[in-house]
């Protein structure tokens, strides 16, 4: 009798809405949420029947609105009058009637979370994880929210499924098991930079262990690179198990990425290569920069230009895997700059890198290629932020590099374009020794070269077994692991930025 009574009153309230109708928000809307602060404009849209009126109302104590606007084809979407950071707000939506508040809902920066494994370990795998997770809440203004894992090979609307709803940080929501929720480097970043700009962050986090950059390309962006849609590469789903995963091109910037672009964003962190240090390697200084480029277009336009066309991009410089062997990360380190080196370029503009070639983790329980010192990646990351996306001034945030390469007297000296502290070293620096006056583009005879003087921003090293004239290139740190836990041999003068790894050429490539 219970039921049945309980069943009719449920006829009633949703008796206007025809089979199929639903009246919802998007699912990356819902109460605790961060939206985009002033001035930009949050976009909030859901579902509705078509046709219908939906008055969208927002109520807290620092500023009220209220929006009407008619659904169509199912959906309703508006963009709110820009609010300046703060909260707590009630966003509610009305249509015929019924009524659905979203509480606690607050106004600051929000930052997408992207990548792989690197960006998927969480907050319970990382040193000091019980301090970590117990901390969490004291940090109430910074929410997370996380996609779940999904593919398709459509782009899709919504997304498929949501891991974690916008929530309140607590050490359940933050440490779940290994490689689900919530990303360590994300959360660090957003907790660094809630410390430094002291308003609500939302951090949304869309990644997937083992992936490469075709997968969470579209196929616009991989066609700019000679790629097709029918790229498929396969990995194990986390280092540690078995499971092997084919991903092939753009399913997860249709499952992940494409339903996000609707929502307004401040910028986004990425950790990602490891997968690409096999596979398609010699495109990544096309595939990366292609796929920031897109996003950047897609989320623009997705939010009506709300999300700056131009939005700061930061990301992770691959850290180390293994001693002895060289498995293209020194390449894909070099590509994720656009082959500049450093970043922002004339390639990559608004981009910021946390190197962390100096971060090795040999006894990492989840594999060396995991490496545990995610606190010092979210610290370089948010100088990156500070500098880049925050304008702010006097921050350094990159580790020196070289602005000028003299040789002469069997000598290189190389200048940085900053202080620098150096330890002398036998062999991080290596000369390619070639016959052939132009630009070597594999070169096969390598040299040490022993660093023999270091200056306030110079370092001098000697030239053995190779004649002058043959000196063709000059890199350094040129190896998966080339240095010891934050023992590299250049750092910035404070010691807290390494420089990071490059490769000149004497002569100028062949046209
Ligand atoms: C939001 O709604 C809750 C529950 O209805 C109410 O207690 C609270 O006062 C409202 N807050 C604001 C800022 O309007
Ligand atoms: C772990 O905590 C200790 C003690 O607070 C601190 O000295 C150390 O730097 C922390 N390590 C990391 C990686 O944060
Ligand atoms: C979201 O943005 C994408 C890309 O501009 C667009 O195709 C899609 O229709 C938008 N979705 C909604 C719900 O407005
Ligand atoms: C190179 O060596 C010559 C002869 O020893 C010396 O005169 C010259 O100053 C040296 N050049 C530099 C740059 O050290």
């Amino acid at each position: 009798m219970q039921a049945w009574v309980h069943f009719v009153v449920i006829l009633i309230i949703f008796g206007e809405l025809s089979v199929g109708d639903e009246f919802r928000f998007a699912s990356y809307y819902g109460e605790h949420m961060v939206l985009q602060k002033a001035p930009e404009e949050a976009v909030v849209w859901g579902y509705g029947t078509t046709g219908a009126e939906v008055q969208i109302s927002l109520a807290g104590q620092q500023s009220e609105q209220v929006k009407s606007v008619s659904v169509l084809n199912g959906i309703w979407k508006v963009i709110l009058d820009p609010v300046q950071a703060g909260g707590p707000y009630n966003l509610t939506v009305v249509q015929k009637g019924i009524k659905i508040v979203l509480t606690d809902v607050l106004f600051g920066d929000v930052w997408l979370c992207g990548g792989q494994s690197n960006m998927a370990f969480t907050l319970g795998q990382v040193y000091n994880a019980s301090e970590e997770l117990a901390i969490a809440s004291k940090f109430p203004n910074v929410r997370v929210f996380q996609a779940a894992l999904e593919k398709s090979s459509v782009e899709l609307t919504d997304l498929a499924g949501v891991e974690v709803p916008w929530s309140r940080p607590t050490p359940e929501v933050l440490g779940g098991k290994d490689f689900t929720h919530f990303s360590a480097v994300c959360w660090l970043f957003g907790r660094y930079l809630y410390k430094s700009l002291n308003y609500p962050i939302g951090l949304v986090e869309s990644c997937w262990s083992g992936t490469p950059v075709e997968a969470w390309s579209s196929l616009r962006a991989l066609h700019r690179c000679g790629l097709k849609e029918s790229t498929t590469s396969s990995s194990l789903s986390s280092y540690t198990d078995d499971d092997l995963i084919e991903w092939s091109s753009t399913v997860l910037w249709n499952a992940m990425i494409h339903p996000l672009l609707n929502m307004t964003i401040k910028g986004a962190i990425w950790y990602q290569g490891e997968a690409n240090a096999q596979f398609n390697q010699d495109k990544y200084s096309c595939t990366f920069p292609a796929m920031i480029d897109d996003w950047r277009m897609a989320f623009h336009e997705g939010s009506e230009g709300q999300t700056a066309q131009d939005f700061p991009f930061g990301f992770v410089q691959l850290s180390t895997y293994r001693k002895v062997h060289n498995d293209g990360f020194p390449e894909i380190r070099w590509h994720q700059t656009a082959d500049y080196g450093f970043v922002p370029n004339e390639r990559m503009k608004k981009t910021f890198m946390a190197v962390a070639v100096d971060l090795p983790d040999i006894f990492s329980p989840w594999g060396s290629i995991h490496p545990r010192y995610k606190q010092d990646v979210a610290n370089r990351l948010v100088l990156g932020a500070r500098a880049v996306a925050y304008e702010e001034t006097g921050v350094s945030f990159q580790g020196p590099f070289p602005n000028q390469v003299l040789i002469d007297n069997n000598t290189i000296i190389i200048t940085y374009d900053q202080k620098i502290r150096a330890t002398l070293s036998t062999d991080i620096f290596e000369i390619c020794c070639s016959e052939e006056k132009k630009q070597c583009s594999s070169c096969s005879h390598w040299i040490p070269v022993p660093m023999k003087e270091q200056g306030s921003d110079y370092v001098l090293v000697t030239i053995a077994k190779c004649p002058l004239d043959n000196v063709a290139a000059l890199r350094y740190a040129w190896s998966d692991w080339p240095c010891a836990f934050k023992a590299c041999p250049i750092y910035s003068a404070d010691g807290v930025l390494p420089a990071p790894l490059f490769i000149l050429n004497r002569w100028p490539a062949e046209s």
